[in-house]
């Protein structure tokens, strides 16, 4: 398991990352969010052993990224935000080299190589040279590198930047994979949304500071503690809204560009009974639909924008 202990940062004068905790089990698929600045690049070097915390440390599988670098080295794979890779280089050598550098035994490579090749969708371009693949396939080429000598834990900053929908779809899929391979998987990303379905632990992070950690539910429920109905009456809104706030399961209603909101406590029978009580008073109900929060309004509520 990684338990991140109190992680600090400092670059002079500006604290980047302000001690930060939390834990991961094999097989979690961790959605790393925050807006440029906040301390997401800062924070997967510190657990990659590449930056030197100014305080607190992370620990892999009882070894500590302080006291002991090397042996977290082999456990991780780091994909970092910007890389390079070699040209003149076909796509098999390139793998070849890396499983060397790791120390991969000469007989296992030709196995291995295959493996990650076909995990990344990369085999067809075994003998292509590097420089030749597309933005997608090099990114997919980078974290089949990362592959070579089965880390425990991957570290992949924002990996789907750059990429097109179908690209960021299989991106998912493979990452989705690797968890259940029972990996521990750390991916950063700007955007909630396009994490939140296939991760099943995110932490915001906004300058420095984790602002919530857990299940992508869970956070939504902190934000949004009760369920919210929109319902479209077209004559007489507020009036509506008058008759609707005396109902025990309703604890609050708003209008909303001409559509009641309304905040809900209670089960599918009294959910029922707001519908009921609607058109029993002869209010026109065009629609009526769950309103969950947005993840998008998850994050920007959580987070003020500021940077550091
Ligand atoms: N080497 C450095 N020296 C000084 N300040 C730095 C250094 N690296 C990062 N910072 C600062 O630390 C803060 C956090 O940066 P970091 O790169 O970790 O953010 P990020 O969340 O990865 O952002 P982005 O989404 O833009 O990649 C920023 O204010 C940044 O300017
Ligand atoms: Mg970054």
């Amino acid at each position: 398991m990684l338990e991140v202990k109190g992680l600090r940062k400092e670059y002079g004068g500006l604290t980047a990352v302000k001690g930060i905790s939390f834990n991961l089990n094999p097989g979690d698929i961790f959605g790393f969010i925050g807006s440029n600045g906040a301390g997401k690049t800062t924070t997967i070097r510190m657990i990659a052993t590449l930056l030197e915390p100014t305080s607190g440390t992370a620990v892999l599988n009882g070894a500590d990224v302080r006291k002991d670098p090397m042996a977290v080295r082999r456990m991780i794979g780091y994909m970092p935000d910007f890389f390079g890779l070699y040209d003149d280089v076909k796509v098999w050598e390139y793998l070849d080299f890396f499983a060397a550098i790791y120390q991969v035994p000469v007989k296992e490579r030709p196995g291995i190589i295959d493996s990650v090749l076909e995990l990344t969708n990369l085999t067809v371009k075994r003998q292509a040279f590097v420089q030749s693949l597309s933005r997608g396939m090099q990114q997919r080429l980078c974290l089949a590198r990362c592959l070579v000598h089965d880390p425990a834990l991957l570290l992949l900053d924002e990996p789907a930047s750059g990429l097109d929908p179908r690209a960021r779809a299989e991106l998912k899929e493979l990452i989705a994979e690797l968890g259940r391979m029972g990996k521990i998987v750390i991916v950063s990303s700007h955007i909630l949304p396009e994490l939140a379905d296939f991760c099943n632990t995110v932490g915001i992070i906004e300058r420095g500071e984790l602002l919530a950690f857990g299940p992508v539910s869970q956070i939504v429920k902190d934000i949004q503690p009760h369920r919210v109905f929109a319902a479209h009456v077209l004559k007489d809104p507020e009036v509506a809204m008058q008759t609707l706030i005396q109902l025990p399961s309703v604890v609050d209603a708003k209008l909303v560009d001409g559509e009641l909101r309304i905040e809900f406590v209670g089960d599918i029978e009294a959910q029922a009974d707001i519908v009921a009580l609607l058109v029993d008073k002869g209010f026109r109900l065009a629609a009526f639909r769950e309103d969950s929060a947005d993840l998008e309004d998850v994050f920007l509520k959580l987070t003020t924008g500021a940077v550091n």
